[in-house]
């Protein structure tokens, strides 16, 4: 051996077992001081997301969904595993899908969050397996007000729970023993649960649960008392699905975490942000009326999670406020694959998201505009892709900042207005529809509109390192930093520069002149900037 490997022997073992160590350790979702992470390896991640069309979750279709995630710089796979498939026939299990689908990630070098699509998937039954979907004695329906049989499965029937957690359990098994590097880093426990056109189940024995008391954890979590009706007046037909959907799940999530404890979330189908609280979503499911019965309910759920596919921004950075709570990590696990929808990819990372993932992207050729994209052309694809590739080498570094700073984000609104924040006595200013040269009141040379003007484009997104030091990215958007205390505010410098696997920041050049006299400005392919502020006098 060489004296130089003598040497490096030490730091080489040592290396070693700390990445054997950290591929030990489970995925997990921490909160601290208000602030959450999702560890993988022993780690904060910040999951870059993207989820395949529902029928893509077949050996045959994975050859089409690899690509498109390599095309977007997605580091994490979204995709469904469906009772029908794993079960066909009741007590036989095939798991050749999930074998494929984990080899063909590793290769891939991505993660995957499995969906599993069990008793509710949008609020239906449909990938529950045969045996289970026509015998409807052993697993009944819910009954409307005037007892009907309704579509949705009652949540209130044990053979159906009992058999729901039996499959999954039978899945967090295999993956016990077949994924030990973690490659599922999530799962998701059913699809947009709850029920449309009926707010509950109004079967014999539904009637009576609804007639007692709520739960002790509901009363102790919101304050309320007294029957559901009395607890929740009209929002009490959906609180009361939304608590016994959610101790369904919480009992399926917590066998499955008992044999590997993965996190576990649940997504909601959304009802009108502005609306009254009252369930226009899938009523039961952990839409945001309900929040806080689902918290109550099902403590193994490490979050609930909004599918956004509101265009409007307002919409959408008020959906994001009613999930980002101290008591709920935010994520988004679905969102539309419309170019539009990826700007706001900044305001959900500014919220503190521990991920983010738009929904069908694959090559299958399918689209659900208009909920999403029309066509996954180029410049749709690029939308999105042109952000991942920024952060996907820093995903590890934002997630950590974002972990232990304040961050904040902002997507250009409908009016295109101006928005801001303050950083201490830094106020931070985002503009939009500006060229990258110049001010808006200049008068004395004429100018043509600015090529992103009324289009839905432009976001930014920052984190105070520092009192006086500053992360940010951001696209088709000009920031300034100006000084609140009324002192002479300047930028001392400005470093372009990009994360190394370590997560160290490497410089690449410093930005002044042009490139600072009118704002910082960011073009559609973003950037990383450090900006450090100080003062003159
Ligand atoms: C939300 C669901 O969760 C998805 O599985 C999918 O059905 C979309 N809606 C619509 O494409």
């Amino acid at each position: 051996m060489s004296r130089r490997l003598v040497r490096l022997l030490p730091l080489l073992l040592a290396g070693l077992a700390m990445s054997a160590h950290a591929a030990d350790e489970l995925p997990r979702v921490v909160t601290k001081d208000g602030r959450s992470a999702l560890f993988v390896d022993g780690a904060p991640y910040l999951m870059l997301g993207a989820q395949a069309n529902n029928s893509s979750n077949y050996p045959a279709a994975l050859p089409k969904v690899w690509p498109m995630l390599e095309r977007l710089n997605a580091n994490t796979l979204e995709i469904p595993i469906a009772w029908e498939q794993i079960e066909p026939v009741e007590g036989k299990f095939d798991f050749s899908y999930l074998d494929a689908l984990l080899k063909g990630a590793r290769e891939h070098k991505l993660r995957l969050v499995l969906l599993w699509f069990g008793a509710w998937k949008n609020t239906a039954p449909n990938y529950a397996p045969i045996w289970v979907k026509s015998d409807n004695a052993r697993f009944p329906r819910m009954r409307t007000s005037d007892g009907k049989a309704h579509y949705a499965l009652s949540p209130h029937a044990r053979t159906t729970l009992d058999a729901d957690k039996r499959a999954f359990t039978a899945l967090m098994q295999r993956l016990k023993a077949d994924d030990p590097q973690n490659t599922v880093i999530m799962v998701q426990v059913e699809n947009e649960s709850g029920s449309y056109r009926s707010a509950r189940d109004f079967s014999p024995e539904a009637q009576k649960l609804f007639a007692q008391p709520i739960p002790q954890p509901l009363a102790a979590k919101t304050g309320k008392s007294g029957t559901w009706s009395q607890a929740f007046g009209k929002l009490a037909d959906t609180a009361f699905n939304a608590w016994y959907i959610a101790r369904y799940v919480d009992e399926i999530a917590a066998a499955g975490q008992a044999i590997k404890n993965l996190p576990m979330y649940c997504n909601a189908a959304l009802s009108d942000p502005f609306g009254p609280a009252v369930s226009g979503g899938a009523s039961g499911g952990p839409d945001w009326p309900v929040i806080d019965v689902w918290r109550a309910a099902a403590p193994h759920i490490a979050l609930v999670a909004p599918d956004i596919y509101n265009r409007d921004p307002k919409a959408y950075a008020k959906y994001l406020d009613l999930y980002a709570r101290p008591d709920n990590p935010l994520m988004v696990p679905e969102t539309g694959n419309a170019a539009e929808y990826a700007r706001f990819l900044w305001p959900t990372l500014g919220k503190g998201a521990i991920g983010f993932s738009p929904f069908g992207f694959d090559d299958t050729g399918y689209v659900n505009y208009p909920l999403g994209a029309k066509e996954l052309d180029e410049a749709t694809i690029e939308a999105f892709a042109s952000k991942y590739r920024l952060l996907a080498p820093a995903a590890r570094a934002w997630a950590r900042i974002a972990f232990e700073h304040r961050v904040w984000g902002a997507a250009k609104m409908e009016d295109g207005g101006d928005q801001s924040t303050t950083f201490g006595r830094w106020k931070i200013s985002v503009q939009y529809d500006l060229w990258r040269f110049g001010e808006r009141d200049w008068t004395w040379i004429k100018t043509d509109p600015s090529p992103t003007k009324g289009k839905p484009v432009g976001g930014a997104l920052v984190a105070q390192l520092g009192p006086d030091q500053f992360l940010l990215t951001g696209s088709d958007v000009r920031l300034r930093l100006d000084d609140t205390s009324g002192g002479n505010g300047m930028m001392l410098r400005v470093e372009e520069g990009h994360f190394d696997a370590q997560g160290n920041w490497v410089f690449e050049r410093v930005w002044n002149g042009d490139q600072t006299d009118y704002g910082l400005n960011f073009t559609g392919t973003p950037v990383w900037l450090k900006v450090t502020m100080g003062t003159w006098k």
